[in-house]
């Protein structure tokens, strides 16, 4: 039983690299388990903890107490983000334990790179990654084959899901905006992953997961907080790089659709007139809150329910007030 963990684990990872295009379709799947099943999850979770873990050892080594502090997060703040970052490197060591016992090959740690430029945007960053955490985590737990370690899972995700609060609350968000959280498929979370991660360790066989990042989703920047009902969204260039990559043409209709909990919302897109010609809706639905993630896709949510092989591009994240 353990052997065949490792040999579907080095299967999975031949597919990958023996063939590098890869059709959309083949990538359809969504909740399922992956090739390779509980060792790839395992090593999912692990390259998210290694994530999380440089990224609290450079917020702490870059920044002060004191310029918490200053910034306005009062003590016991730093304390609490030393907490995070122990909690962090615990995961980290008890996954790549778990991998080792399963006589499976943890991945070694990518290069990462972070876009934050001081204590606020570190913070900021600090509150969606936590967030992905949780949805990563909720996720992956109806594929895990194995009951032990989805146990473990999910004593991991209601730690993350704590250090979520905690930050949102520090940043005056509403530490729990919905009755439910909201669960995130492996490639919609390996392309929020991807957007950090600048390189893998070279001639490791391992890293190669079989995932897919989709192309990026940029929203273009709002100089007022989203607010659900009522904030328009544009998506900068996505309807020109979709076109480009053949993907759809002038005239495919396209959706935004947006996780919120348990909830999925389709509206349709409107080009903008001009030579940008970007994809925006007018209205984020009513009752997307909190941390929500959006995604352009060519399904209406009644013909056809969005998927990774009908996703153009995304994830892209939004914090959105009542
Ligand atoms: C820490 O500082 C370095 C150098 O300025 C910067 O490149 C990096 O993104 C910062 N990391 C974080 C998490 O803020």
């Amino acid at each position: 039983m353990r052997y065949s963990f490792v040999t579907s684990l080095l299967a999975g990872a031949s597919i990958v690299l023996g063939s590098p295009i890869e059709k959309r379709a083949e990538y359809a799947m969504g909740f399922n388990a992956p090739p390779g099943g509980d060792v790839t999850i395992l090593n999912y979770a692990l390259t998210l903890e290694y994530l999380e873990r440089k990224f609290y050892q450079e917020g702490l080594a870059n920044y002060t107490q004191a310029q918490f502090i200053e910034a306005g997060f009062p003590d016991p703040f730093y304390k609490n983000l030393k907490e995070i970052y122990y909690d962090e490197q615990t995961h980290v060591s008890f996954l790549s334990g778990a991998l080792t016992a399963a006589k499976a090959q943890p991945v070694t740690e990518a290069k990462y790179s972070f876009p934050s430029t001081d204590v606020k945007s570190f913070v900021t960053l600090a509150s969606v990654l936590e967030g992905v955490g949780v949805s990563a985590y909720l996720g992956a737990a109806q594929a895990i084959a194995n009951k032990a370690y989805l146990t473990v899972a999910g004593s991991i995700l209601t730690v993350e899901s704590r250090h979520s609060s905690y930050i949102r609350a520090s940043l005056a968000q509403s530490p729990f905006p919905k009755p439910f959280d909201t669960p995130l498929d492996f490639n919609q979370v390996f392309s929020l992953a991807a957007q950090f991660i600048t390189g893998f360790a070279p001639n490791d066989p391992t890293i190669s997961p079989p995932f897919k990042a989709f192309p990026a989703l940029k929203l273009e920047a709002s100089r007022y907080a989203y607010t659900a009902g009522s904030s328009p969204v544009t998506f900068s260039g996505a309807m020109k790089n979709g076109v480009k990559a053949g993907l759809i043409t002038a005239d495919t209709p396209v959706y935004a659709v947006f996780f919120s909990g348990l909830d999925t919302y389709y509206v349709k897109v409107r080009t903008t007139r001009g030579d940008a010609g970007d994809f925006k809706i007018d209205m984020i639905p009513k009752g997307a809150v909190g941390q929500v993630y959006v995604v352009l896709s060519t399904a209406d949510g009644e013909a056809a329910k969005v998927s990774d092989a009908n996703t153009l591009s995304g994830v892209g994240i939004l914090e959105v007030v009542q």
